[in-house]
């Protein structure tokens, strides 16, 4: 047995958890391999949605292991509360949930460091969820961090502690306005490692290789987009991990010759939360509808999604990084209605046609080139079956599988589990 990866080719928000959801019967175990509570990740089924975190979106099913893997940073203040979450559900999380030692912890002074950094660079802000994600990977890089494993050890509180006085020191540093009460945060803080420390902690990389060696199945649910990742994506405008296919093996543990299918997500148009470059993005009417009809606020933080264009140019660079081997399009159903539909093909870039992701994309140096193509007013989200598509949305997939050479498997056409046609 193998390992799959599922992962999100654009800038986020993809509909990564609905679809995990949706394969998790096919898997033994979910992973998560990189991010942290910066992801949300919405499932909805019997009229009901819930937003995921830092937990799998394997957890409603009773029969699968959700891993938190090493890759992956907990802020165990956020995850306490998610547990809580799922407590109405009757998830036996105790005994389907596990949780790498070797995964880094989000302090409360991470959190407090984000915020100082975002307030200190003004305008060039990357516009963080301010979850502490950047400032805990690079404690991790740095060598410093905690991990969860050390919350077992004796001694583990000072090393806390001097962690988080130099925090506090870097804090003043950046001589921005922060208010906090720090005393506040850490009982918190501290109420919540018990909470964790009720779960149970694994040598999660020996647990995956057993599992595969046991012919278990594996899905590794990736979390933020391509575009996000910070070596590949639109740099310094992304996040501290690698969400492409390589953060699965650093993430997990896991040999490269161990993945079989890569599942690349995408959006049937492009959105983006936060600061940094966004060729085809809309300013105009077009992209007001597509943020209306798409609900288009992040599950984090609330904030609007800036909406645009299929980035042909940017989706080719991320399947190609990532290995894609099969595609899902997502939320086709929110174009239903507009009366062309826009596909970016190449770049105007320094007076030349380009047809691949230069190093810097904003947009003084791109301009898009699109392709035109008729839409569709049929409303997709009663539709179960591909037979009942119209013919401008086949089109629009057939032209986009030639271009992307890689086949569309699954098209989404709402966001509960039963809108999700196989092709
Ligand atoms: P993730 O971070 O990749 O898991 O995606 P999010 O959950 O942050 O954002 C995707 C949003 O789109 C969620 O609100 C989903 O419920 C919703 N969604 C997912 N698939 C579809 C779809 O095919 N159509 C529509 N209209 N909404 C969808
Ligand atoms: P899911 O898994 C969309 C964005 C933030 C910001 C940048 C850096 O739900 O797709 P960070 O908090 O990591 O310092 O933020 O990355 N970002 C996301 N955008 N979906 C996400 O996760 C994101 N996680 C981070 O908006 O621009
Ligand atoms: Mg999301």
């Amino acid at each position: 047995m193998a390992v799959d990866l599922l992962l999100g080719l654009q800038w986020g928000d993809e509909g990564k958890g609905k679809i995990v959801d949706v394969l998790t019967k096919n898997y033994d175990i979910i992973a998560r391999f990189q991010g942290g509570p910066n992801a949300g990740h919405t499932l909805e089924f019997d009229g009901i949605k819930h937003v995921l975190r830092t937990i799998p979106s394997g957890i409603f099913h009773e029969k699968s292991i959700n891993l938190i893997g090493n890759g992956v940073v907990i802020d165990p203040v956020v995850f306490a509360k998610e547990l809580e979450g799922l407590d109405p559900f009757n998830i036996d999380y105790r005994k389907t949930l596990m949780i790498s030692r070797k995964a880094h912890l989000i302090l409360p002074t991470h959190r407090l460091l984000d915020a100082a950094s975002e307030a200190s660079k003004g305008k060039a802000k990357i516009g963080s969820t301010l979850k502490g994600i950047g400032p805990t990977y690079m404690d991790k890089t740095g060598r410093n961090g905690i991990r969860v494993g050390d919350v077992e050890m004796e001694g583990w509180k000072q090393k806390y502690r001097a962690l988080a006085d130099k925090h506090e020191a870097m804090i003043d540093f950046y001589n921005v306005d922060i208010q906090y009460n720090l005393t506040e945060m850490e009982a918190e803080f501290f109420e919540s490692i018990d909470v964790l420390k009720s779960l149970t902690f694994i040598d999660s990389e020996e647990y995956l290789r057993q599992a595969i060696k046991d012919g278990k199945s594996v899905l590794a649910e990736g979390a933020q987009g391509s575009l996000l990742d910070i070596d590949f994506g639109t740099y310094p405008f992304v996040t501290s991990s690698n969400t492409t296919a390589a953060g699965a093996c650093t993430g997990l543990g896991i040999a490269p010759g161990k993945i079989q299918e890569v599942f690349g997500i995408f959006k049937a148009y492009t959105t983006r939360v936060g600061s940094g470059p966004f060729p085809t993005e809309l300013f105009d009417k077009v992209g007001e509808d597509m943020a209306k009809i798409g609900n288009e606020l992040g599950a984090v933080t609330g904030r609007p999604r800036r909406c645009g264009w299929l980035d042909l140019v940017a989706l080719k660079y991320t399947c190609e990084v990532n290995g894609v081997t099969q595609l899902m399009m997502m939320k086709g159903d929110v174009l239903s209605g507009f009366k062309k539909i826009k596909v970016c093909t190449a770049y105007k870039y320094k007076g030349e046609t380009i047809s691949h992701l230069p190093f810097n994309i904003e947009s003084e140096n791109v301009t898009p080139i699109y392709t035109e193509m008729k839409g569709w007013k049929e409303d997709l989200t009663k539709m179960r079956d591909v037979s009942q598509f119209p013919q401008e949305l086949n089109d629009y997939i057939d032209f986009l599988e030639k271009e992307l050479e890689i086949p569309i498997k699954i098209v989404s056409v709402g966001p509960d589990r039963t809108q999700t046609i196989p092709r």
